[in-house]
């Protein structure tokens, strides 16, 4: 292959297949082919070579441009072989009616000029039918019975020389190879078919076979007839096709010519032009029927994509505001945590606290489990110093604070996203007869270690004071190693070192609350170390703070009180322990909760000597001269009076449903 034809593929690859050379051609299509055409034939934009148009009846012929070589001289007794290939279409317009075939014509000239259409098929006229002057070789595809010119039928395929009475005709049919039998055709079906026509120069040998497009050649012709046609055939003549149509279409999609040999360059049938697309009725079906079901069709699955669409954007709606922008990274995805906890099911959630409920959840890519607390705000009021806070508090790191990892916010709701605490919350330990969750006292005081090592970075070692407001069994949740991880800070109020605390809801939970609180609703550190103090019983004794059903002594730290006063504080331990406990170290923990416990805040230690106490850095001071020198019992029942009195007839309902005092959201007063 040459530069120049590499150069001609590379850039029109359509001509690169229909090569051609003077002893053959082959054309998969005609787009760019140099045809001599006449009367009706023409060359479609796709590359369709047409023969015919509806509207009047003619002839059309298209022919290769230049001739071939045929013979060594015009008196040659002997022909050279030649063959060709073509793919045909004869589409009907108006069946039954219509007819008039086409013909593969060898001629003097490459057109044939006064020649008739319809039964003369383009290729003669009345009077030189027959005459062998005419030099005409041709196959003709007829569908139309012509009795003047001895048609067998009204479809077949015949070869005709000089004239239109078939020297040999056959129905048009196919050899099936699988069969063994010869399988009838239509050819004005409108199907794509093949026609391969051979002639053998030295057997004297005219072969015409017939198959369907589909059909690879079949091994036995249609037509084989020995006729030698040398006195007809000229020395050099033109090829080409010769159609009289009547009410059809006739097209020839790819065709190929070889003289001297069998088509060596077989066409390539992937590559062939389209018909156009025939049958108005279809199309009217398609139209009346087909399209307006396909738009109600898809108008429905518009509605119902649509519907989804904004279901899904609101199911997973978010609220975000430009000042939260700087916040995105503490952000998370409604629709994560909405996957993560399974759509927030009852199955997952961890437990309902004063704020909201608290969910199970794993995050759907890093797969890391979290536990989601959801809290419904109805105000948007102090919500941009909240979410700083909650960013604020996502920076805190302490090994017995429970990490927050994020937050998300939506319409009336706001998120908050938690590392998950395996072994959950210290109340069920302390509260549920199950043995399966009995504590030791060596678990009991490291868990009491951890809480206080937890609150004095929250008071005294993080860059502003933090008050935690809801200290308590049931807020204090243990991790796989069963270390004691305080939660819920949320919930807390900041303050920068030194500033006064502001007044807001009391909140918190009865029997945690310090009188003071209660009276004056401030907040202090004192008040969590009084929330401290009655926690700490409350792990020794294995009881709640306030026992609302018990007869007698349902105040424990006031029961705490009266035994130790008796000089029996041990009778107050928890049975559960079954003895089996530092008698030190409970007695430690019970006097250092009765001292934090204190009615009066001035008396009460602060964390870190709380935290210096219990790892013994510290000897612990003697609990009746601090009592006594201030006048315990008077100040005592002075705090539990204000206790009281704090509390009117509607919050002692509180004693005996929820322990929970306060629902009001923390941020909501500000
Ligand atoms: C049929 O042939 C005439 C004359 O050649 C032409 O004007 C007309 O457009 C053709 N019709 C079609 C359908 O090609
Ligand atoms: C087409 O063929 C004719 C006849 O051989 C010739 O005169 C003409 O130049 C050819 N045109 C092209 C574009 O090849
Ligand atoms: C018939 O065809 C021949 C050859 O093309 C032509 O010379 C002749 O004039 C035609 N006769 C009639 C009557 O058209
Ligand atoms: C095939 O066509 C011929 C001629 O039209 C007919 O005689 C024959 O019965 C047909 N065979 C089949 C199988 O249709
Ligand atoms: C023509 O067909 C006959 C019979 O099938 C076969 O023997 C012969 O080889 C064929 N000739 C050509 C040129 O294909």
């Amino acid at each position: 292959m040459s530069l120049i034809n590499l150069i001609a593929i590379l850039l029109f690859p359509e001509i690169a297949f229909s090569s051609s050379d003077s002893s053959s051609f082959t054309f998969n299509g005609f787009k760019s082919a140099n045809l001599s055409l006449d009367g009706l034939a023409q060359i479609m934009p796709n590359g369709l070579l047409r023969l015919s148009n509806l509207t009047k009846q003619q002839t059309g012929h298209a022919f290769y441009p230049t001739p071939f070589i045929f013979k060594n001289s015009q008196n040659s007794p002997s022909t050279f072989s030649f063959s060709t290939h073509f793919v045909f279409a004869i589409v009907p317009q108006l069946q039954p009616l219509g007819g008039h075939g086409m013909a593969f014509v060898i001629a003097p000239t490459n057109g044939l000029p006064g020649s008739l259409p319809s039964t003369y098929l383009g290729l003669f006229n009345e009077s030189n039918n027959g005459n062998r002057l005419n030099h005409i070789v041709a196959v003709e595809l007829d569908t139309l019975k012509s009795s003047e010119f001895n048609d067998i039928d009204d479809n077949h395929v015949g070869v005709d020389v000089n004239g239109l009475v078939s020297v040999l005709a056959k129905p048009a049919a196919y050899y099936n190879s699988q069969t063994g039998l010869f399988q009838n055709l239509t050819l004005n079906s409108g199907k794509k078919m093949q026609v391969w026509i051979e002639y053998d120069g030295v057997s004297e040998l005219i072969n015409v076979t017939l198959a369907p497009i589909e059909v690879a050649k079949p091994s036995v012709p249609l037509i084989s007839l020995r006729y030698n046609i040398s006195p007809v055939i000229n020395r050099i003549m033109y090829v080409g096709f010769s159609s009289a149509p009547l009410l059809t279409s006739h097209y020839v999609l790819g065709w190929s010519f070889e003289i001297n040999g069998i088509v060596s360059r077989p066409l390539d049938l992937s590559r062939l032009p389209k018909l156009p697309r025939i049958g108005p009725k279809k199309q009217s079906k398609i139209l009346t029927i087909g399209l307006p079901l396909i738009s109600i069709v898809s108008l429905l699955i518009c509605a119902f994509c649509a519907a989804y669409y904004v279901r899904r954007k609101w199911k997973f709606a978010e609220v975000l505001e430009g000042w939260e922008l700087d916040y995105i990274p503490h952000r998370f995805m409604y629709k994560d945590l909405y996957i993560a906890t399974k759509g927030f099911k009852d199955k997952e959630l961890l437990g309902t606290g004063g704020f909201g409920k608290v969910y199970r959840g794993v995050m759907p890519n890093s797969r890391i489990e979290v536990a989601v607390k959801r809290v419904s705000h109805e105000s948007r009021q102090g919500m941009k110093e909240f979410v700083a806070e909650i960013v604020s508090i996502g920076r805190m790191r302490h090994r017995n604070l429970v990490p927050l990892l994020g937050y998300c916010r939506r319409k009336g709701e706001l998120l908050l996203v938690y590392e998950y605490m395996p072994n959950g919350s210290l109340d069920k330990y302390l509260h549920d007869q199950n043995p399966k969750f009995a504590l030791t006292w060596d678990q009991r005081y490291r868990v009491i270690k951890g809480v206080a090592s937890g609150l004095l970075y929250l008071h005294e070692e993080w860059e502003q004071v933090v008050i935690h407001r809801d200290i308590k069994a049931s807020n204090v949740l243990l991790d796989g190693e069963f270390k004691a991880r305080l939660g819920d800070f949320g919930l807390a109020r900041l303050y920068d070192h030194g500033s006064d605390p502001q007044t807001t809801h009391v909140v918190g939970t009865l029997g945690y609350l310090a009188p003071e609180h209660t009276r004056t609703g401030k907040a202090t550190t004192s008040t969590d170390v009084y929330a401290f103090g009655a926690f700490l019983l409350e792990v020794a004794c294995g009881r709640r703070p306030v026992e609302p059903k018990a007869s007698e002594n349902a105040v424990l730290v006031e029961w705490v009180f009266s035994l130790w006063s008796k000089g029996e504080i041990l009778g107050v331990v928890d049975p559960n322990l079954g003895g089996d406990y530092s008698e030190e170290e409970v007695e430690l923990v019970l006097k250092l909760g009765l001292l934090c416990s204190h009615s009066r805040p001035e008396i009460r230690p602060g964390m870190r000597q709380i935290v210096r106490y219990l790892e013994g850095v510290v000897d612990f001071p003697e609990l009746s001269s601090l009592f006594s020198s201030n006048g315990v019992a008077f100040a005592y029942n002075e705090g539990f009076d204000d206790f009281n009195v704090s509390y009117p007839s509607s919050t002692q309902t509180a004693f005996t449903g929820s322990s929970s005092v306060a629902n009001s959201i923390i941020y909501s007063g500000r």
